[in-house]
């Protein structure tokens, strides 16, 4: 059978990943598909300098992206380039063109993913997408495959790696979150600018999709309540293990009676839970069937090699496609068709919290926290408070039985003028396990 043809714009962590597989694992995959896959083109603005497979041979060398796409010896392109400004053009320009589409762009298929991908129907092409969520889990594929048969109630998730690691390194060491992240900075596992990460937009951007997929419906950032991690500390860890838990960054979609209630926020999860065990930059992704019950995926989230295992079996997957001429396939985006549950906001939701107070320390603190908790109809369920060395900023612990996120955000939001309070509580649900 013919090759099928490939074109490569990006040449960076994740386009020189897939090259180094698409190279050394040439002869697997030809057996594997029946055909060639033939890196015919590659493109980056610095792409003079780069150093590429020699396997790759002649394959056309172009700091022009137009290049690629307008191609006639390109079957796919590979955009692996990232943001949503130039990386929307080449899509758009390979879906004008005709070529197939492999994209690793989370951030760019959760804002714009549902629009995309109706242009690619419509222009009888296909698009993939493997790598835009959890890198080396091949989520997607189980979404839109392996159990597509079944009604998904829930998903929780570990989205983000560099978050991951910066909570589990707390927890393991006691040290504060402002040393962890600056130690996870010098080892390159943390950006300059971290708030993408440490804020959650990453995770956000990942659940949108995935929610996308699991539920059939338009789901975009904004429709997830987002919250990151910076103010948990080494104490709130103690607290939590206390508690039987332990806390993670939760991406959360879980439809209710009332719609879909989407969040990326830390949150206590049980130690027993499998979730819990999820160390470091490892990423997972626990999956709720109606009929299926519970399936969990586990791996790497990020790094060249397992995204690019990700960008090559979704340029694999594509090429068979394009060689049976089978166009059709599962919309990732299936919002016509199902559209059963619909985004409800977070206030709706009901949860036990965990209510983390810094005080100076007087008589008739609990009693006055108790009273604002009560007139929104919030029954307390316990109070802890570790040893502490200091009477001026003491920590100590409420948590309450299952209320409503707006009642609890009212109640924080008034305990914040409280004048013995040295910052305003934190407040953290406590997840269920699924
Ligand atoms: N890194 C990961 O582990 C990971 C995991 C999952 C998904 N992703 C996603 O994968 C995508 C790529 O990420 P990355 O980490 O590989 O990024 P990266 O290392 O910054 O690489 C980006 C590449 O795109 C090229 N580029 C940028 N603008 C261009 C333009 N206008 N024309 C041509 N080339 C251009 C850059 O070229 P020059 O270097 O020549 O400027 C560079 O080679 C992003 O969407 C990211 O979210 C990454």
């Amino acid at each position: 059978m013919n090759d099928v043809n490939i074109g490569v714009i990006g040449l960076g962590n994740v386009g020189s990943g897939a090259l180094n597989i698409l190279a050394a694992n040439s002869e697997q995959v030809a057996l594997k598909l029946g055909f060639n896959l033939r890196v015919t083109a590659v493109c980056s603005r610095s792409v003079a300098t780069k150093q590429l497979p020699s396997a790759l041979g002649d394959a056309r060398r172009t700091a022009d992206w137009r290049e690629v796409v307008t191609d006639p010896n390109v079957d796919i392109v590979a955009e692996l380039i990232g943001g949503t400004t130039v990386a929307r053009e080449v899509i758009e320009g390979a879906i004008a063109n005709g070529k197939s589409i492999v994209t690793a762009n989370k951030e760019l298929m959760a804002l714009y993913g549902a629009d995309i991908w109706d242009k690619a129907i419509r222009a009888n092409i296909n698009l993939a997408m493997e790598a835009s969520v959890a890198g080396g889990i091949p989520i997607h594929a189980v979404l839109r495959e392996g159990i597509s048969g079944d009604r998904i109630v829930a998903i929780a998730g570990i989205l983000n790696g560099t978050s991951n690691y910066i909570l589990t390194e707390m927890e393991r060491r006691g040290e504060s979150f402002e040393k962890i992240l600056a130690e996870a900075q010098a080892l390159g596992y943390a950006e300059a600018d971290p708030s993408a990460d440490i804020d959650g937009y990453d995770a956000r951007s990942k659940l949108a999709i995935l929610s996308a997929l699991a539920f059939g419906e338009r789901i975009t950032p904004s429709d997830i309540y987002v919250e990151g991690i910076r103010r948990i500390t080494p104490q709130d860890f103690d607290y939590a293990h206390q508690l039987g838990h332990t806390i993670r960054l939760v991406c959360a979609a879980t439809q209710t009676e009332r719609g879909l209630i989407l969040s990326v926020r830390p949150s206590l999860i049980r130690q027993s839970t499998i979730l819990a065990g999820v160390q470091g930059a490892y990423n997972a992704v626990w999956v709720k069937g109606y009929f299926g019950a519970d399936t969990f995926y586990y791996g790497r989230g990020a790094g060249p090699h397992p995204t690019g295992v990700a960008v090559v079996s979704d340029l694999m997957r594509v090429a068979r496609e394009i060689r049976n001429g089978s166009p059709n396939r599962v919309s990732p985006f299936a919002h016509e068709r199902l559209g059963e549950y619909q985004p409800v906001p977070i206030a709706l939701q009901q949860r036990p919290y965990y209510l983390r107070f810094r005080v100076e320390d007087r008589p008739g603190i609990i009693a006055e926290l108790a009273r604002i908790l009560a007139t929104r109809q919030i029954s307390l369920e316990a109070v802890l408070q570790l040893p502490s060395d200091t009477k001026d900023n003491l920590p100590f612990v409420i948590t309450v039985e299952p209320s409503s996120e707006q009642a609890i955000q009212e109640a924080v939001q008034q305990m914040s003028q409280l004048a013995f309070l040295r910052e305003p509580p934190l407040a953290l649900p406590m997840e269920p396990p699924l």
